[in-house]
């Protein structure tokens, strides 16, 4: 139908007919003539219907915004001055010989020709419409081209594309599973994959060597700006490797997608972080290194002052007192600090203890704090000189369980960031390594696994599975970037003995584990390679190279924060007659069971 998109047609077609067709952008009419934007996938071009062409100018003079046209006519360079730099095809304009309306629109449920903040929730409703405008066609278009070029990178470097199951096992991954009733077998359920995991280790078992699937995962989980019920993961898997060459490739994969489509340069090599050095002076195992903001521990001043709140988690074992320094931060008010308080509340912290620095070289009489009268001066001398606090500052205190503490004041130190404009422009990479294998779960009272129960212990770690599973790290891996995961892996089990002994370890006994996992652990029997891999949420990674403030903007029909999918209505209830043949009945009143 077309000889040009509309974003195409350029000074270079000067003088020639060109046919066109698109969306009615926007019309204009300029005493006599009509001017229409027409809009496609690749931009927009101006149109200049004249009264003199009297067919085409009475069609002009019907259509609407969103209509769909076709347009043939005759490319012109635009009168002097009227040139639009925004504009590739802003040079020239296309006298219209013929118009035809290949379809008509409703007006649209929000214009798509003026900037206009709209609601999400109508935006995802009519995301047909929304997709239309041009900063989503973008979006979208560069997740096709870092598909595009992860693929080939992959392709070229030996990885077999395969694909797994849709309709499986559960696969723990830390969320709850979405499951499928089967009418075959009445009263079971397939899980949808939380991610390929046990099925890439199955494939490397069948001596694939090289596996890669651009793969959709399903976890039921709570939902966030960076996390949906169903999202995409470059999933990897690779055989008879070391984590080292492992992740030097997987570091190359990304240096060149960064090179090639955003011409921008990745140090090389990443920096590399434990897990123990991120939690001490992050608080998180994800840190935004744009932020040179860090915390400092000072539990062991706390042990002997005469206030509970810090002594008591100096103390024990599991607890935490740490320091946020915030250079020139002494002229936060009071309102801000309560609102920090509240704010490091929703992570579990119960106050926020703070001590002003007005002036560093008056001691104790410089300082302002509601905690000063519990430190005696040595305690708050050795905190100053620890933080190397300056006249002007101020320092903020978390106490309490070191989870708690992490997850507050590291929460913190990323909000101070933004809302003080500390954070550096760029990109900051790094890997975050050393993961102990098992974390306690208070709740629970058991352990749990950091990354998943198939990750392999190190091996000179391999005897405290029995003497001391806290201390036992994991050849797990995370690549990190501006403080956002973006993908994690590890090397595996690939022995029976290690895989049961974990399993055990997590409180899943044989029966459990057989009923669970019998497949795994009879293929590991069968001649398991050594192996393991990686996974990158593709969703985030486009969302951060497109500056997106959410994973919804970077894809095509996402879910609301609700797990619902506004645009089909989906979920929704199911007729009888089905729920029948899959021997399902609902429970009248579940709340009152
Ligand atoms: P993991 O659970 O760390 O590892 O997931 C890998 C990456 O997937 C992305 N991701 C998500 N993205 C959007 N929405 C979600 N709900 C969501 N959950 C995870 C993250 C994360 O880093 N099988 C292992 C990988 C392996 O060991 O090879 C796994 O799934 O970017
Ligand atoms: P209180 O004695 O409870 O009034 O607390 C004195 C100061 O300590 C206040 O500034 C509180 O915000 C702070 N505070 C209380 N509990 C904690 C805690 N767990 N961690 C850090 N600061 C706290």
């Amino acid at each position: 139908m077309r000889s040009h998109y509309c974003g195409e047609v350029n000074e270079t077609l000067e003088g020639q007919s060109v046919s066109i067709v698109g969306w009615m952008h926007r019309r204009r009419d300029h005493g006599g003539v009509i001017f229409i934007d027409l809009r496609d996938r690749e931009g927009l071009v101006q149109v200049v219907c004249n009264p003199e062409d009297a067919e085409c100018f009475a069609v002009a003079e019907r259509v609407r915004s969103e209509y769909v046209l076709k347009i043939e006519g005759l490319v012109q360079l635009r009168p002097a001055g009227s040139d639009n730099a925004d504009l590739r095809s802003g040079k020239i304009e296309i006298i219209a010989k013929k118009l035809e309306i290949l379809n008509a629109s409703e007006t649209p449920p929000f214009p798509l020709n003026e900037l206009l903040d709209v609601n999400e929730d109508i935006r995802l409703r009519y995301r047909y419409i929304d997709l239309r405008r041009p900063e989503m066609q973008q979006r979208l278009r560069f997740r096709s081209q870092i598909t595009r070029q992860l693929r080939h990178f992959l392709d070229s470097n030996g990885f077999l594309d395969i694909e797994t199951p849709i309709l499986t096992k559960a696969t723990p991954e830390g969320a709850r599973d979405y499951l499928v009733p089967s009418r075959t077998h009445q009263g079971e359920f397939f899980a949808l994959p939380q991610s390929p995991q046990l099925f890439k280790q199955l494939l490397m078992m069948s001596g694939m060597d090289r596996y890669y699937q651009v793969v959709r995962c399903f976890r039921d989980e709570d939902l966030r700006a960076d996390r949906q019920p169903e999202f995409t993961q470059i999933d990897i898997e690779t055989s008879f490797v070391e984590e080292e060459d492992f992740m030097n490739m997987m570091e190359e994969m990304i240096r060149g997608l960064f090179a090639n489509v955003l011409e921008e340069a990745l140090p090389n090599p990443f920096p590399r972080m434990t897990y123990a050095e991120a939690m001490d002076r992050f608080g998180s195992d994800k840190p935004d290194l744009r932020i040179s903001l860090e915390l400092v521990d000072v539990s062991d001043l706390m042990g002997e002052v005469d206030f509970k709140v810090f002594s008591s988690p100096a103390n024990d074992p599991r607890g935490r007192v740490a320091a946020l320094k915030v250079p020139g931060g002494n002229n936060l008010s009071r309102k801000e600090i309560d609102d920090y308080t509240k704010y490091v509340g929703i992570y579990g912290a119960k106050g926020l203890a703070y001590i002003k620095v007005n002036d560093i070289d008056a001691g104790r009489e410089g300082l302002q704090s509601p905690i000063l009268k519990f430190l005696p001066d040595e305690v708050i001398s050795a905190i100053m000189q620890r933080v190397e606090a300056k006249t002007g500052d101020l320092v903020f205190f978390g106490a309490d369980k070191a989870t708690i503490v992490n997850e507050s004041l590291g929460a913190l130190r990323v909000k101070l960031g933004h809302d003080l404009d500390m954070v550096e422009r760029g990109w900051k990479p790094l890997w975050v390594v050393a993961f102990p294998m098992f974390e306690w779960d208070e709740k629970s009272a058991r352990w749990h696994a950091l990354h998943h129960p198939f990750t392999a212990p190190r091996e000179s770690d391999l005897a405290l599975l029995d003497s001391d599973p806290e201390k036992c790290l994991s050849r797990a891996y995370d690549m990190v970037l501006n403080g956002t995961e973006l993908g994690g892996g590890s090397m595996r089990i690939h022995k029976t003995d290690i895989q049961q002994k974990v399993f055990e370890l997590l409180g899943i006994n044989e029966e459990e584990a057989q009923d669970k996992f019998g497949f795994l652990l009879n293929a590991l029997k069968y001649g398991c390679p050594p192996h393991g891999g990686l996974a990158f949420g593709l969703d985030r990674l486009v969302m951060l190279m497109t500056g997106a403030a959410s994973i919804r903007d970077v894809m095509a029909f996402p879910k609301t924060q609700s797990a619902s999918c506004l645009l089909t209505d989906a979920p929704s209830p199911i007729d009888d007659a089905l729920l029948k043949e899959l021997n399902i009945r609902l429970r009248k009143n579940p709340q009152a069971e």
